[in-house]
């Protein structure tokens, strides 16, 4: 399997709960190395944008509002099969539905807030990186 990239972020939740060591080290542990990461702030508008896919769900607001209700970690991953591997160690959407040893079954609190990102596409995680990081900050 080709080495690719993914790009993730530690949502609100997951850094105000004290999670966020603890999420770095499984991602680590389960063979994925730091391309880029950066501790920041969505922006409304910046959240908007990034979930603009989800604009007419009824939870749309929510999201944005939580999205940006404080700080989170943005990272671009490198690893085989990287955004598949990566949609199965953070498991599924909603944690009640996450399979054991996974990230959103160990730390998600429901399906909202639900501890971190995942790109859905090689397509969508090489969008989702340079939405976040300049050229000069990806290693
Ligand atoms: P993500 O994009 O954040 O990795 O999550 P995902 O692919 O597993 O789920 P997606 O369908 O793309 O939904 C994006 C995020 O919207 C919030 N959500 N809330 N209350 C709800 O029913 C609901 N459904 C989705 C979650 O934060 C979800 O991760
Ligand atoms: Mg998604």
């Amino acid at each position: 399997m080709a080495t690719n990239r993914t790009f993730t972020m530690l949502k609100p939740d997951a850094i105000e709960n004290g999670h966020m060591g603890k999420i770095i080290d499984m991602i680590l542990a389960a063979g994925f190395s730091i391309k880029a990461m950066k501790y920041t702030r969505l922006s409304k508008a910046q959240a908007q944008e990034f979930y603009a896919v989800h604009s007419e769900r009824p939870f749309y607001g929510e999201l944005v509002e939580y999205m940006t209700s404080g700080p989170i970690v943005a990272a671009i991953l490198e690893k085989d099969n990287a955004v598949a591997d990566f949609r199965t160690l953070i498991g599924a959407t909603d944690p009640a539905e996450a399979a054991e040893g996974t990230i959103r079954k160990n730390y998600a609190e429901n399906k909202g807030r639900n501890a971190v990102h995942g790109s859905d596409s090689d397509e969508n995680a090489a969008i989702e990186g340079k939405f976040h990081f300049a050229d000069s900050e990806i290693f």
